[in-house]
């Protein structure tokens, strides 16, 4: 399998990405916001690279919204590369960026940089994303020496969510907002490209776009960040189950799908599909031949 992006116009690229935040800071009026979705599929992959969005990513969200486990925990490396290699087949345009699923940067770095590998080796990943703040200095200097270019991710790292005891909002008090704002600056020294702010105050994510000379990209972190993401599904009203209060849905997927499949279901019952102009047709010479029992 080829894992080398076919070139097209305006490819996106970390290093891209990076300049529009210094071409912001430099005063330039003409910088757009980031966009970001998650994407695990070929055909999603292709829908939304063609629609323009800049960054695909395949966070290992996946495990929740098309895998049904009830958190990200489960998703193994080998899940985020079968999907990945599928998401690098619909994408032409838009930077492919690859979850570090839980446990594989969690044992040593050399095994993380093997890991970071494979997913842009096999799976023709262009970047790799990393939850972790100050704890994951040494790794992302080292994915970045492997000239793999890394995302941060701070604020609510669903990985944490034992250790954090549930989904919260995070940064809330004094204290958790310094962490908070000592997690990204820590990302941005180690190298990162750019950084997720999951879940926190939009004042705490607007003081940190401010600080950083690398974009922010916020999911529930307020519209003062450099970009958004969100999960495709929640986008589209495919999840099952709860959304945040941060999501829009732009449309209601759920509703359509299960609209078109009862209808489905009484067509065929009912004897309505297919009808003959859905039915293939025998050429008119053997339509007209009687049948070989009546011919002998
Ligand atoms: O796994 C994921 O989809 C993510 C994004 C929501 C940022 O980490």
């Amino acid at each position: 399998m080829s894992v080398i992006p076919r070139p097209c116009n305006g490819k996106v690229t970390a290093p891209g990405i990076l300049s529009r935040k210094q071409a912001f800071l430099a005063g330039s009026q003409e910088t757009k916001k980031i966009t970001c979705l998650t994407a695990y599929d070929y055909p999603t992959a292709r829908l939304l690279d063609e629609a323009g969005v800049d960054i695909l990513l395949v966070g290992d969200s996946l495990g929740m919204v098309v895998l049904g486990y009830e958190s990200t925990l489960p998703v193994t490396l080998d899940e985020i590369l079968h999907h990945v290699r599928a998401v690098r087949r619909g994408t032409r345009r838009a930077l492919l960026v690859a979850d570090m699923p839980y446990g594989s940067f969690h044992i040593s770095i050399d095994e993380s940089v093997r890991n970071a590998v494979r997913l842009v080796k096999e799976g023709g990943a262009e970047a790799v994303k990393v939850e972790g703040g100050e704890r994951r200095i040494e790794l992302i200097a080292r994915l970045v020496e492997a000239e793999i270019p890394v995302m941060g991710h701070v604020g609510l790292t669903p990985q944490s969510l034992n250790a954090l005891g549930g989904f919260q909002v995070q940064g809330k008090s004094a204290d958790a907002a310094r962490q908070v704002e000592r997690d990204a600056l820590a990302v941005e020294a180690a190298g990162a490209f750019s950084v997720v702010l999951e879940s926190m105050p939009r004042e705490l994510a607007a003081r940190i776009t401010e600080k950083l000379r690398i974009p922010t990209i916020g999911i529930g972190a307020g519209p003062d960040c450099d970009g958004q993401v969100l999960v495709f599904h929640d986008l589209v009203g495919l999840t099952i189950g709860h959304t945040p209060k941060f999501v829009r849905n732009y449309a209601d997927l759920s509703a359509d799908i299960s609209r078109a499949v009862s209808e489905y279901c009484d067509d065929v019952r009912d004897g309505r599909f297919p009808s003959d102009a859905e039915s293939y047709h025998s050429p008119a010479e053997i339509r007209e031949q009687p049948p070989a029992r009546e011919r002998s």
